[in-house]
């Protein structure tokens, strides 16, 4: 099972970056993770598998709202409940500091995260038309909240 380690700020930026670099096509530098953390309200936590960084969650909040900006699993550690467990502790996180929604955007072709979002309480809210865009194509993005 895998053990979970509080998101140190701006210390932690280059391994969320590694990770997030491994998981997505368009992914982030450390220095936007930096920035993002300094600049604004976060919270997150990084998962750790048999002694290896496997995945994480961030979050950001104001007040009593908050966006789940990522989450990632590397592709050689999925399916282990990891994905889960790090939403399940970002609402525990969220639950016991005040906050009473969470929203997310997710491709609406991004069926296993779609299916993780679900299992673990969102629901669908609406659609952004052609949220994620490239030089070729769009993809709606879904809106998905847990309110608790
Ligand atoms: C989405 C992601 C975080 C899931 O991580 P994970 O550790 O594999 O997820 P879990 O093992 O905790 O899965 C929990 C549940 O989600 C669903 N699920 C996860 N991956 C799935 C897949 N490939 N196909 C179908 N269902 C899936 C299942 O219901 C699963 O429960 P089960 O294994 O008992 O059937 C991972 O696939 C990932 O990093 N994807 C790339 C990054 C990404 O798209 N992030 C989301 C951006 S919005």
């Amino acid at each position: 099972m895998a053990s979970l380690s509080v998101v140190n700020g701006s210390q932690d930026s280059e391994n969320l970056a590694a990770m997030h670099a491994a998981c997505f096509r368009d992914h982030w530098s450390s220095e936007c993770f930096q920035s993002l953390m300094e600049k604004t309200q976060c919270f997150g936590f990084i998962a750790n598998y048999e002694q290896k960084d496997c995945g994480f969650v961030l979050c950001q909040y104001v007040l009593d709202e908050s966006d789940l900006l990522q989450i990632c699993v590397l592709p050689e550690y999925r399916r282990r409940g990891i994905g889960e467990t790090l939403l399940e502790e970002s609402k525990k996180y969220a639950q016991a500091n005040g906050i009473e929604k969470i929203f997310l955007e997710v491709a609406v072709d991004n069926f296993s995260a779609i299916k993780l979002y679900e299992s673990a309480g969102f629901q669908k809210i609406f659609e952004r038309k052609g949220y994620y865009r490239s030089a070729d194509s769009s993809i709606n993005a879904a809106v998905m909240a847990y309110i608790f």
